[in-house]
């Protein structure tokens, strides 16, 4: 089956033209080359129990299932499920999980995956450990004999610090634990998790693989077959499903998914070098930098080092004046689109996270965050200075 739906591709196609075509053939009635968009509800069948393998939307839908087909190809998975967000896919994946059950989680994790542990799932007799995934003498040391998962996020966002894949998926695999990477913030074109071990990979597709801002959805990618007929039954079951126009648009953004992020990575490397030799900078978080304490290991399991970087600039009236003084940035939450946001995580993206977690994460209220987008990287620049003169 994992071959089937790879259509033209042969067992030799490299990284783009998967992007552009796996899972997707010409529609069979009139050749179209794009999947349309199949708005229906239902699906009339040829007569008592023969159809087409459609019976009813929540269950199956062709655009959707052409975008599934597509990223799991994308990520080196064997199946995929598309949701309604980032967080229906990790609500998705945490249906696995039994009551008693207990998860190792990175500390730095994304404040919604923080928020759905621990306002809604910790109602229901799990358990999560918040660690620092980057130390993993530490995150074994939260692991108990109940651990059933753990769960990561590499870079983090916003101080990127990193957590080494393969380590993780052995430290997961001996205590019979699963590894699930939130894969949202590198793209599967900088970070391919399931190469390095990861059982479940999810992403919020909102972001990069969209990657045009316009819509909100979810991905879970599996590997294991008790694994995929799980989440099938569950996607089902629940029914927090990506509608057809959504799956057709990410469908459509994948296909440019290696062409925006050769752009996001030059941008984002050019900007990070830009800001690190800037008077006005304090310190820049970028794991493509040499003074990334971790970029040894960003070179290892990442080809690109992504369109995010982190600055800090001392205090909450320098991160205003610039916040306030970009022109070309746009003031904005998300990440990953074509456009570049600016953003300050103490009192947006991270707002919900307590003062002293903050604190301890590293999140300060001088702290700036760039999603750099596929602009010009001149015209970025010039932006940025004249909003870092105002300082
Ligand atoms: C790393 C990460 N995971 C998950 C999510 C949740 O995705 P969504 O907003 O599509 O529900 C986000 C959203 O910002 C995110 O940044």
């Amino acid at each position: 089956m994992y071959r089937e739906w790879i259509v033209k591709l042969t067992d030799r196609a490299r990284f783009s033209t998967i992007c552009l075509h796996a899972g997707q053939e010409p529609d069979p009635s009139t050749g179209a080359i794009i999947t349309p968009i199949y708005q229906t509800s239902t699906y009339v069948q040829d007569e008592l129990g023969k159809h087409k393998g459609f019976e009813y939307g929540r269950t199956q839908n062709p655009t959707r299932l052409a975008l599934e087909n597509n990223i799991a190809a994308i990520e080196a998975g064997k199946a995929a499920f598309a949701f309604a967000s980032g967080m229906a896919a990790i609500g998705a994946i945490a249906t696995m999980l039994k009551s008693g059950d207990h998860v190792v989680v990175s500390d730095n994790t994304y404040g919604g995956t923080f928020r759905l542990f621990d306002k809604v799932l910790s109602r229901y007799q799990l358990s999560f450990t918040y660690v620092n995934t980057s130390d993993l003498a530490a995150t074994e040391r939260a692991m108990t004999p109940a651990t059933r998962m753990l769960f990561v996020e590499t870079p983090t966002n916003p101080v990127m610090g990193l957590t080494d894949l393969r380590c993780a998926a052995s430290l997961a695999h001996a205590r019979d634990a699963r590894l699930v990477v939130d894969n949202t913030f590198a793209s599967p074109y900088n970070q391919r998790p399931i190469e390095f071990g990861a059982d479940l990979v999810t992403h919020s597709t909102t972001k990069y693989l969209n990657g045009h801002s316009d819509s909100i959805g979810g991905v879970v990618i599996a590997v294991r077959d008790e694994d995929i007929e799980w989440l099938r039954f569950v996607q089902n079951a629940e029914g927090a499903i990506l509608s057809p126009f959504d799956s057709w648009l990410v469908l459509r953004g994948t296909k440019t998914l290696p062409l925006r992020m050769q752009q996001h990575n030059a941008n984002g490397l050019a900007i990070a070098e830009f800001l690190s030799t800037h008077k006005k900078v304090q310190k820049v978080f970028y794991p493509g930098l040499p003074s990334h304490p971790q970029h040894e290991l960003a070179k290892k399991q990442m080809r690109g080092f992504g369109g995010m970087i982190a600055f800090e600039l001392g205090s909450l009236e320098a991160a205003r004046r610039v916040l306030n003084g970009v022109r070309l940035h746009s003031l904005a939450e998300s990440l990953g689109g074509v456009e570049t946001l600016i953003s300050h995580p103490a009192t947006m993206t991270h707002a919900s996270v307590p003062a002293d977690r903050r604190a301890a994460l590293g999140i300060t209220d001088g702290m700036v965050r760039i999603s750099a987008g596929v602009e010009d990287i001149e015209d970025l620049l010039d932006d940025l200075a004249q909003a870092l003169d105002a300082v």
